[in-house]
Parts: structure tokens; C-alpha cells; sequence
């Protein structure tokens, strides 16, 4: 399973890079207001970090302008992925960039009918949104669940479930559990998963072990 990670941070971006963990990033317009840079420089410099993809999110709604600002973001890096909203306007755009050679990633995904519809324009990501279904008592990882089998029935359909929407280290197990192709994860949440207290205090015997031992590896 591939990890992206879910922020428009450039320094937590390198770190996580530099660190093996990124195989591309995703961003959308609360995470671009919250790193407070310009879009355009901060996705720039983003694609500079990561070979992998960096979605990029169109702001409109409006299928014309839409269109455009999908087709600025295209020309920023070779790696830019457009992400497009799950509506009618948003996936006609999407279709368009798609027969143009252009990587998209439709985001918004709260149903399975959704992902449907996302397949069908040849998207390259469906991002179904695990936590924020929770968040009003559904299931949210049992839809990243359905649209895995969903896809894997059609020998045709290539686009890849990005799991997003991620609030812990066991959304991101569970993910992966479903077959999910990517999880898109919050800084925070993949620092969380190296956590373990057994790890800790077990390196904490071995650095006192050590020590004891009065000796030095150089
Ligand atoms: O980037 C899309 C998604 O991951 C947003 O997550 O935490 O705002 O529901 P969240």
C-alpha cells in the first residue's frame, strides 16, 4: 500500500520524505488555508520535494472554470495530480484531463455509487472519506472495502482507491486490510504509528544494558 501524506506543510513533507515514507501527498483547499502560502508556490515547491504524485485541488465549481484552473495545475510539475470534486461538473472536467493524459484524483467520495462514477471518466484516485463518515455514525472503512471489491470485479477499471479522510494509525491498518491501493495520512497520524510503549521500553533496557557494559561500537 502506498502512503501519501495528507498536508500542504512543506517542512513536514521533507521530513517525511526524507525518512522513505512518501509516495506522493495530497492537498486540498482547508490544508492550502492552514499552511498559509500561496497555492501555486506551495504546490511548486511540493513537487520539487516528491517525486510522487501531489494532488491539487481545483477551487471553483463551475464546469469552465474548473477547467481552467485544472489546466493551470496541470502545467505546474510533470507529478501534479488535479483533484476534482465528486459532482457532475466536477467529473466532466476530470474527464477531460483524463483523455488528455492528465492524473486525476476525485475527491469527496462518500458512496460506492460515487465510485462508480468515478471509475467510469478513468480517474487514477477515488479518495472515499473514511473518517468524516464515522464522524456521523456510518462505517467509513467499509467503504473503502466495497469500492476495492467493486473494482477488482472489472478487469477494466484501473483507478486506485486512496483511502483519506484518516484520523488514526488503525484506519490506516484497516485500509490496508481492505486492499486499499493508497492511504492518504496526516503528519500527525503516521508520527503515531512508530508508537508502541513495548518499543520504547525496550530500547530503554537496551541503551541501560548497554551502558553497563562500559563498552563503545567506534
Ligand atoms: O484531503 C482530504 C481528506 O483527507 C480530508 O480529511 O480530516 O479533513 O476529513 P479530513
Amino acid at each position: 500500500m502506498k502512503f501519501f501524506v495528507d498536508t500542504a506543510n512543506v517542512d513536514e513533507i521533507r521530513e517525511l520524505a526524507d525518512m522513505g515514507m512518501l509516495d506522493g501527498v495530497t492537498t486540498n483547499p482547508s490544508l492550502i488555508n492552514k499552511a498559509g502560502h500561496d497555492f501555486i508556490e506551495t504546490i511548486t515547491e511540493i513537487c520539487k520535494v516528491v517525486d510522487g504524485p501531489v494532488s491539487a485541488e481545483v477551487a471553483s465549481t463551475d464546469y469552465e472554470t474548473m477547467m481552467k484552473e485544472g489546466e493551470k495545475l496541470a502545467q505546474i510539475a510533470s507529478n501534479v495530480c488535479v483533484k476534482v470534486p465528486l459532482t457532475p461538473a466536477g467529473l466532466k472536467v476530470g474527464k477531460q484531463l483524463v483523455d488528455n493524459g492528465q492524473d486525476i484524483n476525485v475527491t469527496l467520495c462518500f458512496s460506492a455509487a460515487q465510485a462508480l462514477l468515478a471509475a467510469k471518466i478513468g480517474a487514477t484516485y477515488i479518495s472515499p472519506f473514511v473518517g468524516r463518515l464515522d464522524d456521523i455514525g456510518q462505517e467509513g472503512m467499509s467503504l473503502v472495502s466495497d469500492i476495492v471489491d467493486i473494482y477488482e470485479r472489472y478487469d477494466h477499471i484501473h483507478t486506485q482507491v486512496l483511502a483519506a479522510s484518516v484520523r488514526g494509525p488503525q484506519h490506516v491498518v484497516q485500509a490496508a486490510l481492505a486492499g486499499s491501493h493508497v492511504v492518504t495520512v496526516p503528519p500527525k497520524v503516521l508520527h503515531q504509528m512508530f508508537n508502541h510503549p513495548l518499543t520504547k521500553s525496550g530500547l530503554d533496557q537496551f541503551v541501560a544494558d548497554w551502558k553497563a557494559t562500559g563498552q563503545s561500537i567506534l
